[in-house]
């Protein structure tokens, strides 16, 4: 399974022939971001060692200013420190280091100058200082995406360096990890896919293809986890995670690729809120509903109307609206949100109060697929990114309620409004006649 060949860079250790497609040889040229989505066992914080051991003599090979370091992160220091500053100290030959390695930073000093450092992504925010050539960042999936976005990616902006005359300038990063629901690493995995980012790329590998697991091993686990933990850990699948509200959502199977066509009547969810106001677009077909459209993170109410009114000129259009909006407004008018929607022409729906949120949910989880495994509501998951991201995310908080913190909330709110008037779960059993018996 090992290959043997041209494995100089990685040093001491062999690679498989799935890691040495991801440590990938001229990535200077080729990725400068790349992220490895594998199950576990695979063999990620091992290619790690590789990885490390290549930055550290490219760096002293190319010059890269000692300002700019190597890191190792993971998602707390904790953890960094107990799964590779072992590792790291196996990986640099004695002979390349200038001192003996900091035992309480987890940093070693290259003869040239150069830091590889041990690093904690829990407390990003002291991370700030230096330069980046390279990072590594294992368990991706479970790291903060505030901490790239606000702290490594600029770090990894300033690096420059020259090789062979061509002056390169952006450090690199490899991510690697296991698949946690359709989080960043979902993103960060695209991204890197044929036709998307041009300087990305990345890879998919089961725990199998890392060949450090036997078959026999992934039966045994196959027989004990459930199917979506097993297709989660072991085929590095992205699975809808279990603390999302939305579960029942799968946007493979909820897909589809139906639009607006002419003369469609079109039903709009609308959730209130300044700055983020939120509405998705339904058709309906054979009584059932497809979520075809949504506007997003509009400012205000007056604005919303305009969007609406300019995008679908030629439709009639029902609003579902949060009830509240009866005696809120979003904007400096002297109405309510609602008595604007009514003054715009939209015919409104909206009972006297909202339902219980749980019922919202329910209502909402029912349609996206019931017991008999019917899927009555359908998404366009190309129209509709937000709406999607938002059903496979928002989770419940600590106290079991929806979280609002994530900034789904908003999306989920707005179709749910429309779902759970129009396809409510308790029908009032009241309103049908009794029974004379
Ligand atoms: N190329 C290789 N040659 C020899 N042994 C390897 C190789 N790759 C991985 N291993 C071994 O396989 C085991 C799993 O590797 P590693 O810890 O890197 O996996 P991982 O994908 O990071 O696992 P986890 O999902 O638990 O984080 C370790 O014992 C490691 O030493
Ligand atoms: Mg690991």
């Amino acid at each position: 399974m090992s290959q043997t060949t041209r494995f100089s860079d990685a040093g001491p250790v062999k690679l498989t022939a799935k890691q040495a497609n991801i440590f990938v040889w001229g990535w200077q040229q080729v990725a400068r971001f790349r992220d490895a989505v594998c199950g576990r066992r695979f063999g990620k914080t091992f290619l790690g060692k590789a990885e490390m051991r290549r930055a550290a003599r490219l760096a002293m090979l190319w010059n890269v200013s000692i300002e700019d370091e190597i890191w190792y992160a993971a998602p707390t220091f904790k953890q960094a420190k107990r799964v590779f500053w072992r590792r790291l100290k196996q990986a640099i030959p004695v002979a390349w280091r200038g001192s003996r390695p900091n035992e309480t930073e987890c940093s070693i000093t290259l003869k040239s100058g150069h830091v590889l450092r041990i690093v904690g992504l829990d407390a990003y925010d002291n991370l700030r200082g230096s330069g980046l050539f390279f990072v590594l960042i294992d368990e991706w999936a479970d790291c903060p995406y505030e901490a790239w976005e606000e702290v490594i990616r600029p770090m990894l902006s300033t690096c420059r360096y020259t090789v062979n005359r061509i002056e390169y300038v952006g450090g690199h990063a490899l991510r690697i990890g296991t698949p946690k629901g359709f989080n960043h690493c979902y993103d960060t995995y695209l991204d890197g896919q044929e036709g998307r980012e041009p300087d990305h790329r990345s890879w998919l590998y089961t725990s199998l293809q890392g060949g450090n697991v036997p078959p026999e091993e992934v039966e045994v686990a196959r027989r004990k986890m459930d199917p979506r933990t097993f297709r989660q850990e072991y085929e590095a699948s992205f699975e809808n995670y279990s603390g999302v509200i939305y579960y029942c959502f799968d946007r493979r199977l909820n897909h589809t690729s139906d639009t607006i066509k002419r003369g469609d009547a079109l039903h709009v969810g609308m959730d209130f809120n300044v700055g983020k106001m939120a509405a998705v677009v339904f058709v309906i077909r054979d009584d059932l509903p497809r979520a075809v459209d949504e506007i997003m993170d509009v400012f205000d109410t007056p604005a919303m109307i305009d969007q609406i009114k300019a995008r679908f000129p030629e439709h009639s259009i029902t609003v579902y609206p949060d009830a509240s909006g009866d005696s809120r407004k979003t904007n400096n008018a002297s109405e309510s949100d609602i008595a604007l929607l009514k003054k715009a022409g939209f015919v409104v729906r909206v009972n006297p109060a909202n339902p219980a949120v749980k019922d919202r949910v329910n209502s909402v989880n029912a349609m996206l697929c019931n017991t008999y495994g019917e899927r009555r509501m359908l998404v366009n998951t190309d129209k509709c990114p937000k709406f999607t991201q938002g059903l496979e995310r928002q989770i419940y908080d600590e106290k079991g309620q929806p979280d609002k913190k994530g900034g789904f909330d908003h999306r989920n709110d707005a179709g749910g409004y429309f779902v759970v008037h129009r396809y409510p779960i308790n029908h009032r059993i009241a309103s049908v006649t009794p029974l004379r018996m």
